[in-house]
């Protein structure tokens, strides 16, 4: 028998399906489970199509991981919604940044680190079925490196990858000289953050999440890592968070065991520094063997210097079309003692002759003199003349 009003209810389903979330799949579920345990087959097969094709649409959403988060939980975070203050200062206690705001392209790191990441965003889009088997995928990261490696970049990526705003704590706002407030202002951060759906991203961390028994810092210390102990606990089943510090070791191990995952963020090697140069320096286009120079000058340095670097590069050839590439690496080096590594720099700033030894002898570069001879303006034949007066 037919139910009553059947179309009504497929309508009313349809339309709920137009924008469907976890709770709408799970009530339409129910119905579909109720109509077949009542005999109503013909009706619960129409309602099982509805759901499997919005499974499939949800699938293919890109923000499938969002709606995970979002299941039934916070409120929308708009531009309008009110940001916690200091009471005393009125300095707010964070920042919003919203999808336009956020960097689209992953930083650039070895595959390794690249694939580990992508990992903890695939997790996500597999909610469903993680909840199936009890899990629940990773909600907490703590990013950690030297500085200028590309950390707060890549929090804000992930954050742009899971689709929801971020709420950028502000060390300023939140680190009060009154006894007492800046626990207070965690504690409020934290019941904004799980107010509202959102990434919570908690930049230079180390300075709210010092070491309780650093001797330096008694009573105030302890309360404020007390309550931020508890406020991450607070979290956990309620959003992303993400904690970024270059200073791991001053951390409090309590806080560290807070994060499912905690990610190190290495120094570039001498690939991904060359690839970081190509992606800094377009449009512009230089030679492999340019290329390696740079890098070669920039070795064992941050993200960040070879940014600088690239911006050098850009300037300088604007600037003289004609300079030879190792005199604008000597430029360089001579306007940037802090980004270049101590003992490059003094063979860079040397003469043609021990420069180009440097470079001749290192193995892991392995620079030929073809390579060499248009760096510094030469022919490869008076370059072969040089070295063979260096002997
Ligand atoms: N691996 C990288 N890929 C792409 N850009 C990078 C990378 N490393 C650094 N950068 C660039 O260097 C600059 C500094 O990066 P970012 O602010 O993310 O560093 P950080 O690790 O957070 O530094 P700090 O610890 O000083 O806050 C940014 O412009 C960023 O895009
Ligand atoms: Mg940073």
């Amino acid at each position: 028998m037919a139910i009553e009003n059947f179309n009504i209810i497929q309508a009313l389903c349809r339309s709920a399906l137009s924008t469907p979330n976890n709770a709408v799949l799970q009530q339409i579920t129910r119905l579909k489970d109720a109509l077949k345990k009542a005999g109503h087959d013909k009706e619960a097969k129409s309602l099982e199509s509805l759901l499997a094709s919005s499974h499939k649409s949800l699938e293919m959403t890109p923000s499938k991981i969002r709606q995970s988060f979002a299941i039934g939980k916070g409120d929308e975070l708009t531009s309008k919604t009110p940001v916690p203050v200091d009471k005393e200062t009125s300095t707010p206690l964070a920042e919003i940044h919203f999808g336009n705001d956020l960097p689209d392209e992953i930083p650039v790191f070895e595959e390794n680190i690249r694939e580990a990441i992508y990992s903890i965003i695939t997790e996500w889009t597999k909610f469903d079925k993680l909840l199936e088997i009890e899990a629940f995928p990773a909600s907490s990261c703590l990013i950690y490196g030297l500085p200028g490696t590309g950390k707060t970049h890549l929090a804000k990526w992930i954050a742009k990858q899971i689709g929801l705003p971020v709420v950028l704590a502000r060390l300023e706002g939140l680190m009060s000289s009154f006894l007492g407030t800046t626990a207070k202002n965690i504690g409020n951060l934290f019941a904004f953050a799980n107010r509202y759906n959102c990434v919570l991203l908690l930049d230079e961390f180390d300075a709210i999440a010092k070491l309780r028994n650093d001797p330096q810092e008694v009573g105030e210390v302890k309360r404020v890592v007390n309550t931020l102990l508890q406020c991450l606990d607070s979290r956990k089943d309620q959003g992303f968070t993400i904690g970024v510090t270059n200073h791991e070791t001053l951390l409090d191990p309590a806080i560290w065991r807070r994060f499912d995952i905690q990610i190190e963020i290495p120094k570039p090697s001498p690939m991904v520094a060359i690839s970081l140069l190509r992606k800094f320096l377009q449009p512009l286009e230089f030679a492999e063997n340019e290329m390696k120079l740079f890098a070669w000058c920039i070795e064992d340095s941050t993200g960040a210097d070879v940014e600088t670097l690239a911006k050098w590069i850009k300037r300088s050839h604007i600037v003289d079309k004609e300079m030879t590439i190792s005199h604008m690496v000597r430029q360089f080096a001579l306007l940037n003692s802090g980004r270049v590594d101590e003992r490059k720099r003094s063979v860079i700033l040397s003469n043609d002759e021990e420069f180009i030894n440097a470079l001749i002898e290192d193995d892991k570069y392995s620079f030929k003199q073809v390579d060499i001879a248009p760096l510094f303006g030469m022919t490869t034949s008076s370059l072969s003349k040089l070295k063979s007066k260096m002997k």
